[in-house]
């Protein structure tokens, strides 16, 4: 199983203004991990760095004991997948071809597809539900649907381990479900995930592990969700008032804000 691991990150864009600031995460094989925070934390940052899209001021991203940067981008592709928060669809491409484009790892850019890869894109398109939207133009879709398409091709690119950003925040409730479920499946057959949320009863219930970052870009708490989503630590993150209580099916930590304008009833 891969490990991927981040220390000590510091990151700025603009010299003098920190983004990330003495930052440690790990993403490993067989479990879930949950980045959380508000806007503008620094979360996506975070996962830019995790997959060598950027490079931090100083600190290390290891993958399995081996400096990120030391990596072919054959390598890496085949072990590493991001999927950014947004992607806008600059090209014309079918639903299926985006798919397939995950392929290309093993296919190289030019290569056509063998039955095998076949296999695989027709796995991911059931995985994701998006089987009947094949045909259909990438760019005609809703932005929910482009989520679980997106999803699929990274799926399809078979990496050891995923960085996603958001890969939930445009759909509904059976959806949003449904790709967790997904997530906790892959991560029982070996895969490891970080996943970036703001839904943090969905992040409570499937990440084994949760990374807190704070309005002032470093790690306010790391570890297992009861340990990170408590009433204090979210308050201080959130500049809000959160009350935890218990998921009424699984007893995972039940976050609720409450307005700190209001008296609550
Ligand atoms: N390309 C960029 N250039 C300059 N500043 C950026 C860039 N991307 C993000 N930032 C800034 O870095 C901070 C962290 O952003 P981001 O990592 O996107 O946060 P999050 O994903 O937690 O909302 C924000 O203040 C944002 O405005
Ligand atoms: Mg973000």
């Amino acid at each position: 199983m891969y490990t991927l691991n981040a220390e000590s990150l510091n990151f700025a864009y603009e010299p003098g203004s920190d983004v990330l600031r003495g930052v440690n995460a790990s993403v490993i094989g067989g479990r879930i991990t949950g980045l959380v925070g508000p806007n503008g934390s620094g979360k996506s940052t975070l996962l830019r760095l995790l997959c060598g899209f950027l490079q931090p001021n100083s600190g290390t991203v290891k993958l399995d004991g081996r400096p990120l940067v030391s990596l072919s981008a054959a390598e890496r592709a085949r072990t590493l997948a991001f999927l950014p928060q947004m992607v806008d669809p600059v090209f014309s491409l079918t639903v299926f071809e985006v798919v397939c484009l995950g392929r290309y790892p093993y296919t190289g850019m030019i290569g056509s597809l063998r039955s095998h890869d076949l296999e695989v894109v027709a796995r991911c398109l059931q995985d994701t539900e998006t089987e009947p939207l094949r045909h259909r133009e990438f760019g005609s879709l809703s932005g929910g649907e482009r989520q679980r398409v997106l999803l699929a091709s990274i799926l399809a690119q078979e990496p050891k381990l995923m960085l996603l950003d958001e890969p939930t925040s445009s759909l509904d409730i059976h959806h949003e479900v449904e790709v967790f479920e997904l997530l906790a499946r892959l991560a029982r057959q070996g895969y490891g995930i970080a996943v970036v949320t703001h839904d943090l009863n969905l992040a409570a219930q499937y990440c084994e592990e949760l990374l807190l970052l704070s309005a002032d870009h470093s790690v306010l708490a790391s570890g297992k969700p009861e340990e990170v989503f408590t009433e204090a630590l979210l308050s201080t993150a959130y500049a809000a008032s959160i009350r935890v209580g218990k998921h009424p099916f699984t007893g995972a930590p039940f976050v609720a804000a409450q307005s700190t304008r209001e008296t609550p009833p």
